[in-house]
């Protein structure tokens, strides 16, 4: 299972899902105005481009179902705002817990951030990837990719806001791909009390 989290107007979402017609491909998003037309589309018929594999759930990460926790093979976070940017950047600890909860071991996040010191939920820091690989090694998972993206990752992203950006380029964006890294078995707990392997 992918889970875009963050999924605004759920563009990545479809695009996955019509890519991997075998995987569930869930898009989380704190507002649901983006995902109207997108969940609708999802929903159609087959014959009409419906994409079942395609799920769509209203919900902050600070109020996700339990239930999703160690479920996801990759959790992508994409242009992150407000208080998932803080969750993504390890600025808000405890929020970046809830985000690595929803991996199962050995699952893959990916993070694609375009934020400066100005961005609210960026913190005072802005983006510094060797402070964000301190925070996440202290929850179980590894730096596997960092650098910045491309313009080519911008496009590969099918996100609404990656294209805006791909369009419009000038702004630094940071691509970081992090493992989880905690042995087999080993269940993250409901708060940021867990230490996973450093
Ligand atoms: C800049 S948009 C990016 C949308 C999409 N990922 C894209 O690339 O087009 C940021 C999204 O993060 C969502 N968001 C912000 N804080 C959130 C939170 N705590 N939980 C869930 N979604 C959140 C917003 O509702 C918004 O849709």
């Amino acid at each position: 299972m992918t889970v875009d989290l963050g999924a605004g107007d759920g563009r990545a979402v479809l695009a996955r899902a019509a890519a991997h017609p075998g995987e569930l491909v869930v898009g989380i998003d704190a507002s649901s105005a983006g995902m109207v037309r997108t969940s609708r589309r999802a929903a159609r018929t087959a014959a009409r481009g419906g994409l079942p594999n395609a799920r769509f759930v209203i919900a902050g990460l600070e109020a996700l179902p339990a239930e999703l926790s160690d479920f996801a093979d990759l959790v992508s976070v994409q242009f992150p705002w407000g208080s998932l940017l803080a969750a993504a950047t390890g600025d808000a600890p405890a929020l970046t817990h809830l985000l690595v909860r929803l991996l199962r071991p050995g699952g893959t996040l990916l993070l694609i951030i375009s934020a400066s010191p100005r961005d609210e939920g960026a913190g005072a820091s802005g983006l510094d990837p060797a402070r964000i690989a301190v925070v996440y090694r202290q929850l179980g998972m590894r730096v596997a990719v960092s650098r910045l993206a491309t313009h080519d990752d911008l496009e590969a992203s099918r996100s609404s806001w990656g294209k805006r950006l791909a369009a419009s380029p000038g702004r630094a964006t940071w691509l970081m791909e992090l493992r989880d890294c905690r042995a087999p078995g080993y269940h993250r707990r409901p708060d940021a009390s867990d230490r996973g392997p450093e």
